[in-house]
């Protein structure tokens, strides 16, 4: 993991002392403390390896109680505090930078409610995803997001970072599913609208503020989601063709032809292909290769109905030439099988060493440029190649195409500064060029602190450092981070 050059620890935050941890002792389960160099590890390194703090201490409430006791002490002793979820965040926004407190909600994982009539689903924050999603399946209802992390990642992170995920073409963003949150503020006091229903004008919507702040404004302890009914039938297709036009094609052909069905629509470039057949080691759904992959999924309430409309889509998308390949997962483990081939990316991006990645949105006709662009900036600047020598193993790119969001990943054999300074701020500014957004799902964290003003007017900025002030005055809540 780098360190973190150019940061320096700030001294308005006290240092653990025994007394502190005497106290967090008398308010906690034996097991709630961890102390252990090797077992703070996990909590003080990302996903990637790429950040790494230093912190002596893990807290792992049980109760909302208790995270409150945490904070309002921790505020009073001016202790820096990293709220962690499962620790899947890919901006470096979940690990601490020094010695700060990570306090962890992975013990608050208890599902509370669902209300099998209006889908209503009420649970702790540290309920990991796929957790939520399989007791909701058992009562006929899904969650409304997924993606390649749900097996580690928490509910309560989803939220805290606004993740958008493989479906938010069907389901849209959380800021629209989530009816209510309970959240710990930094002073300790308890703010919850958990038992909002669907429907509620009475003045600021407030847990909008808490959707997407990435731990800087307050703890989400529990939340509230609607969930819609769980769809009886899944197709998946996955197509081969010969340009980025032609995707762009395809999803218009898709929008119109599969309508109320498609359920996602998803991008891959060939480059990322081949790191992922070096990663999954299995046999290639399409036989020939193709420069871009695109995997459709349709789900519904007629199987057959909906293998009918996705059967004549790729007939006719093939006949008009649109499409060059394809096919449609005969079985449940074909249509897992296919979905590999998307969600296992980001693992085959970095396992050779690491990946810097940027996940941006641009308009469409925009998208795939950007790929374009940073592959010739790294070739030019001598760093691509395919021999040691090189930092650079290749720069790839992937997305949810009907989200307009681009994954462009720069995979390394190892992280060097100089791969960094030729990435950034040059992707930012591209982006900015075509008024895209630099963080489409996956936060500011500790990554793009410093890029904020590529996205957001000095006003916005302003503003959010008005509300950090006011609800945090002290700082104490995710610090170094971007605000
Ligand atoms: P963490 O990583 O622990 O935390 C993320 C941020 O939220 C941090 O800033 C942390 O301080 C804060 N936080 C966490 N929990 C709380 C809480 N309870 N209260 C307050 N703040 C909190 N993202 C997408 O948007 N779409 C994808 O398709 C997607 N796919 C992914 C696939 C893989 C393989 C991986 C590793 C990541 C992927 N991500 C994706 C990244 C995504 O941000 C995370 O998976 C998820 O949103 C974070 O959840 P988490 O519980 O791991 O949170
Ligand atoms: C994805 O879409 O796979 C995720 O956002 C993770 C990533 O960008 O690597
Ligand atoms: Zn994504």
């Amino acid at each position: 993991a780098e360190s973190y050059p150019n940061v320096k620890r700030d001294e308005r935050y006290a240092t653990l002392e025994q007394s502190d941890i005497d106290y967090f002792k008398s308010i906690l389960p034996e097991n709630a403390l961890i102390q252990d160099q090797d077992d703070l590890l996990f909590y003080n390194e990302d996903w990637m390896r790429k950040y790494r703090g230093q912190s002596k201490l893990t807290l792992k409430p049980k109760t909302t109680e208790q995270v409150s006791q945490i904070l309002k002490y921790a505020n009073e002793r001016n202790l820096a505090v990293v709220p962690q979820g499962g620790n899947t965040g890919l901006v470096g926004g979940s690990v601490p930078v020094f010695d700060e407190i990570v306090l962890s909600l992975a013990n608050m994982n208890k599902i509370r409610s669902l209300d099998t009539t209006s889908g209503i689903f009420k649970a702790d924050s540290g309920v990991v995803l796929e957790v939520a999603d399989q007791h909701l399946a058992e009562n006929g209802y899904i969650f409304p997001l997924d993606l390649g992390a749900k097996g580690s990642c928490h509910i309560g992170g989803t939220v805290a970072t606004n993740a958008g995920g493989l479906r938010l073409l069907r389901y849209g963003s959380l800021h629209g599913s989530v009816l209510g949150l309970e959240v710990v503020l930094a002073n300790g006091k308890i703010v919850s609208s958990i038992d909002a229903l669907r429907k509620d004008n009475t003045g600021y919507d407030l847990k909008q503020l808490f959707i997407g702040s990435e731990g800087t404004l307050g703890v989400i302890t529990g939340l509230s989601i609607l969930c819609p009914p769980r769809p009886k039938n899944f197709n998946v297709a996955f197509l081969g063709v010969e340009s980025y036009e032609a995707v762009m094609k395809t999803f218009v052909k898709a929008k119109s032809e599969l309508g109320e069905i498609l359920s996602a629509f998803e991008f891959m470039d060939e480059s990322c292909q081949e790191l992922a057949k070096k990663h999954l080691k299995t046999a290639y759904p399409l036989e020939e290769q193709h420069p871009f992959y695109i995997l459709i999924e349709t789900s519904g309430s007629n199987g057959e109905h909906d293998l009918e409309k996705l059967e004549a889509f790729l007939e006719s998308a093939f006949e008009n030439e649109v499409i060059q390949d394809g096919v449609i997962a005969q079985d449940e483990t074909q249509l897992k099988g296919l979905w590999n081939w998307r969600e296992q990316i980001p693992e085959a991006c970095q396992i050779n060493g690491g990946v810097y990645k940027y996940d941006v949105s641009l308009p469409l006709s925009d998208l795939y440029g950007l790929v374009d662009a940073a592959r010739e900036r790294l070739t030019q600047a001598g760093l691509l190649g395919d021999t040691e020598d090189f930092p650079v193993i290749d720069a790839v790119g992937y997305g949810h195409v009907g989200d307009g969001n681009l994954h462009l990943n720069v995979a390394v054999r190892r992280y060097e500064k100089s791969v960094e300074k030729a990435l950034e701020p040059f992707v930012y500014e591209w982006v900015s060029s075509k008024k895209g957004s630099i963080s489409a799902e996956h936060g500011l964290g500790f990554q793009k602190k410093n890029y904020i003003g590529y996205t957001k007017s000095q006003p916005e900025i302003e503003m959010m450092k008005q509300l950090k002030q006011l609800y945090d005055p002290n700082a104490i809540l995710n610090p170094y981070k971007y605000i």
